[in-house]
């Protein structure tokens, strides 16, 4: 690129990350839902982005404005953050960092589901199905030709980090997992800062914890550096 390796080290490569939380409908007002702020993943994007990558974030619902200088996908559900990764590829990059529902709600109702029946009487406490929502990580991993050269994923864990981290890698062909502690006490979820462990072929590499935007430029840093051939 222009601005040459070391300010732009990434200049003529893509990425794609995902942030935020999926929301998963119930009906037309109501959904299913989880804690992510998406403040790690949009940093993860503007970080990438600032080192030269060409960017598309795709992002769930979040209060978060949309960083510059990229592409910005707004999803709601798995199954639409799944199709709008697919419409970014090719990617050199993907960096899985939205925390998707795992399950989604069977069938959705068109119509509000009402407290009471049309006889006036009590309609019943509905009961929700659930169903597996797609893995987007797992199928970028996995995907033929048009397979990322680096594929990231987090792990968020509330017990034996480390442990399940690297199960989780190896479950979903990931290059990279960047596994974090979500346990209440932790202060992750929503909060500034997070303590990761970054894992890959080679072991496990734990960093200090740090700002999440500090997280995000040494990551962006340590993806620059395997493209260089810095590491393996
Ligand atoms: N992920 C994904 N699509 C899903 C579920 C997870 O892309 N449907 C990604 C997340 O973005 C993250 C990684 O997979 O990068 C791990 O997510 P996590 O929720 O920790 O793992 P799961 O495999 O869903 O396992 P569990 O929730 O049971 O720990
Ligand atoms: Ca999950």
């Amino acid at each position: 690129g222009g601005a040459g390796p070391l300010g732009a080290p990434l200049a003529g490569r893509s990425a794609l990350v995902t942030s935020g939380p999926t929301h998963e409908a119930i009906d037309p007002v109501r959904y299913i839902a989880n804690r992510s702020s998406g403040k790690q993943g949009h940093a993860i994007a503007r970080a990438l982005s600032g080192l030269g990558a060409r960017t598309t974030l795709v992002t769930g619902p979040t209060q978060l404005p949309d960083p510059t200088g990229m592409e910005v996908i707004h999803i709601e559900s798995a199954q639409q953050m799944l199709a709008a990764c697919e419409t970014a590829l090719p990617a050199d990059i993907a960096v899985c960092a939205a925390a998707v529902a795992d399950w989604r709600v069977a069938s959705q109702s068109d119509r509000k589901i009402k407290k009471t029946g049309s006889d006036g009487a009590g309609a019943g406490i509905p009961k929700l199905e659930l169903t597996p929502n797609p893995d987007i990580l797992a199928s970028l991993s996995q995907r033929g030709n048009d397979r990322p050269g680096l594929v990231v994923g987090f792990a968020a864990e509330t017990e034996d980090v480390i442990r399940q981290a690297t199960e989780k890698r190896a479950r979903k062909a990931c290059d990279w997992i960047v596994a974090n502690d979500v346990s209440p006490q932790s202060g992750t979820f929503g909060g500034a800062e997070n303590t990761v462990h970054v894992i890959d072929a080679q072991g496990v590499d734990s960093w200090a914890r740090m700002d999440k935007s500090d997280v995000a430029q040494r990551l962006a840093e340590r993806i620059a550096d395997y493209f260089a051939g810095g590491l393996e």
